[in-house]
């Protein structure tokens, strides 16, 4: 079968796809949607990687169309050509549609189509593979009672890491709504931001809401912190609630950076979690503030299944030991990270360390927090086979 299969377009938009895809099109007429024959070319094996409805296919017909393509071969996208305002984009993703295409479209917007529909024929397959052998979604707040104790660099890396051993299957959230920066230790020039993901057509299909992320090199999807302060804090607890939801039935892992001490929107990250990473540094004032976010926590029954506590900064002790520090936390730590030049250089340059791939400690201490997080393969292969967090 051929990449791509148009149905009642030109000969003109014909040879446009034929031109972006190296020839390899198939051109039917709409004769060819009589009595399910669409979907019994689909059905086999190498179904077209897009379909394009052409201007010939009445619009209704396409939407039913799309839905249908989309149960009988996932793989495929279907492009509809037609002049576009928001709402008709809206009904046509709704629809299932995955791109509205200009009868006058050149040829850079004839490849962009088809470069998209590649990318996410890939994507299914990737999240298709995982979805069989790990089962488990979670959804990871990283917390601490005090700021700059490395939430962000935690959060980042454990997002970044996950990213690369299962493709497409993680988003990382900035919830520090009044000055959260990921997107600076990522180094990401994002078009939209929290604040956008949460209201209008975003706020409530997720659909419409995977357009609004912007994508790492790594393969994460980020929804990055506001612009402004009073943006950020403009935006509701319960517009959260739905966010987390939405992307958790969207990404096996939802991983969310937060602001110091326990905001309504951590709280209410919370109530969602599967995981909470609770970081500490290592002084007395911070030890102690694990101690007390720890007791709140349980207080409000908000401690999820999974907790790793984290000790950030070790080998500046001040005096303090670890079991000391264990002693008056009242719960083993999970995973202790020194002190090490390499973690500025990597928030100041936006590139994480676990894309750096060194072999510092902390490297190695946050690749050992992304193999707690990341599951056992159901045929019980752990993570052997899954590409290399780094590796290029
Ligand atoms: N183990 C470490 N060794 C050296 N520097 C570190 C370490 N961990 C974090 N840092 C540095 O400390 C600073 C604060 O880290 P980070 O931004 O991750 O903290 P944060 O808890 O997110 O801060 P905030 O509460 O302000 O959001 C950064 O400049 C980072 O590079
Ligand atoms: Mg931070």
């Amino acid at each position: 079968m051929s990449t791509v299969l148009t149905i009642g377009a030109d000969a003109d938009l014909v040879a446009r796809f034929a031109e972006a895809g190296g020839g390899d099109v198939v051109a039917l007429g709409v004769d060819a949607l009589a009595h399910g024959a669409l979907l019994r070319h689909l059905a086999g094996p190498e179904a077209p990687q897009l379909v394009v409805l052409g201007p010939e296919v009445p619009l209704e017909d396409s939407f039913a169309i799309a839905g249908q393509v989309d149960g009988a071969a996932p793989d495929t996208s279907v492009v509809v050509v037609a002049f576009a305002d928001p709402e008709l984009w809206l009904e046509a993703m709704r629809a299932g549609v995955r791109d509205v295409l200009s009868p006058h479209a050149g040829p850079g917007d004839v490849a962009a189509v088809l470069a998209r529909a590649a990318a996410r024929a890939e994507t299914r397959r990737a999240a298709s593979t995982a979805v069989t052998s790990l089962p488990t979604r979670r959804v990871v707040v990283v917390a601490s009672p005090k700021g700059g104790v490395g939430k962000t660099t935690v959060a980042t890396n454990l997002a970044v890491g996950l990213a690369a051993a299962e493709p497409g299957s993680t988003v990382l959230v900035d919830l520090d709504v009044q000055f959260g920066d990921v997107a600076s230790a990522l180094a990401l020039a994002p078009e939209f931001t929290l604040p956008d993901t949460v209201r209008g057509a975003a706020g409530n299909d997720p659909l419409v809401l995977k357009t609004f992320l912007t994508r790492h090199s790594s393969g994460l999807h980020v929804v990055a912190g506001s612009d402004s302060p009073a943006a950020g804090d403009a935006v509701t607890p319960a517009e959260v609630a739905r966010l987390v939801d939405m992307l958790s039935g969207e990404f096996r892992y939802v991983v969310l950076d937060t602001a110091p001490g326990l905001t309504d929107h951590t709280l209410t990250a919370l109530e969602r979690a599967t995981d909470l990473v609770l970081i500490g540094s290592m002084d007395v004032p911070g030890v102690r503030g694990l101690r007390k976010e720890l007791d709140v926590l349980a207080e409000l029954q908000l401690v999820p299944a999974g907790r790793h506590l984290v000790l950030n900064g070790a080998g500046s002790s001040g005096g303090l030991a670890l079991a000391d520090v264990e002693r008056t936390v009242g719960a083993p730590l999970d995973l202790v990270l020194p002190r090490h030049d390499a973690v500025p250089l990597s928030t100041n340059t936006g590139v994480p360390l676990l894309v750096k791939g060194g072999k510092d400690p902390v490297t190695r201490g946050l690749r050992s927090l992304v193999a707690r997080l990341a599951p056992r393969t159901a045929d019980g292969q752990g993570r052997r086979g899954r590409r290399r967090v780094g590796a290029r």
